[in-house]
């Protein structure tokens, strides 16, 4: 039988993307980057606000459009740090680097979530995870890889 790679789920509310989102958190161990691909508008955030519940986080989930890293405490047995960061501002390389991410990357206690990660691609050392988001006629598809 040839393995399951790809796992592609419909969303048809906020809850649901919330509830997947819990679902998958449920899988982290920490140390992962996680990339969030997907249009404006499909639920990547929404996702997050999900996975932090499921990672013992209480508070809320704002989008990082303008703070660009949001860091949040974990309460889990191997995780202590949600970062999200969204680079949709970032505009090139010396901006990132700015960030330096390269530090958060590294933390096997933490676990990161991405929005608009494609200037960080070619940086990674390891493969990220990634879940992608699209939208028809308002339905979200959400596909994990
Ligand atoms: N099935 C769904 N899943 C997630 N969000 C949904 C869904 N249906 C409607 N929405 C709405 O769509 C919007 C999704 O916003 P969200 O901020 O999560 O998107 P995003 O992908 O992070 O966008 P951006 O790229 O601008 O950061 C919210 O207003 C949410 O209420
Ligand atoms: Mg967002």
């Amino acid at each position: 039988m040839t393995p399951r790679l790809n796992d592609s789920t419909a969303s048809f509310s906020p809850n649901q993307t919330k509830q997947i989102a819990e679902d998958f958190a449920k899988t982290l161990k920490g140390g992962e980057v996680i990339f969030l691909e997907g249009e404006l508008g499909t639920g990547k955030t929404t996702f997050v606000q999900g996975a932090a519940k499921a990672l013992g986080y209480g508070g809320p989930v704002r989008s990082p459009t303008f703070t660009i890293v949001n860091i949040y405490p974990a309460s889990h047995e191997t995780i202590k740090k949600i970062v999200h960061i969204d680079l949709y501002r970032i505009k090139n390389k010396s901006e990132l680097s700015a960030l330096a991410l390269e530090e958060l990357v590294q933390d096997p206690n933490s676990v990161m979530f991405i929005e608009w990660p494609s200037l960080l691609r070619p940086l990674l050392k390891t493969k990220p995870k990634r879940i992608i988001f699209e939208e028809t006629n308002s339905v979200r598809k959400i596909e994990i890889i």
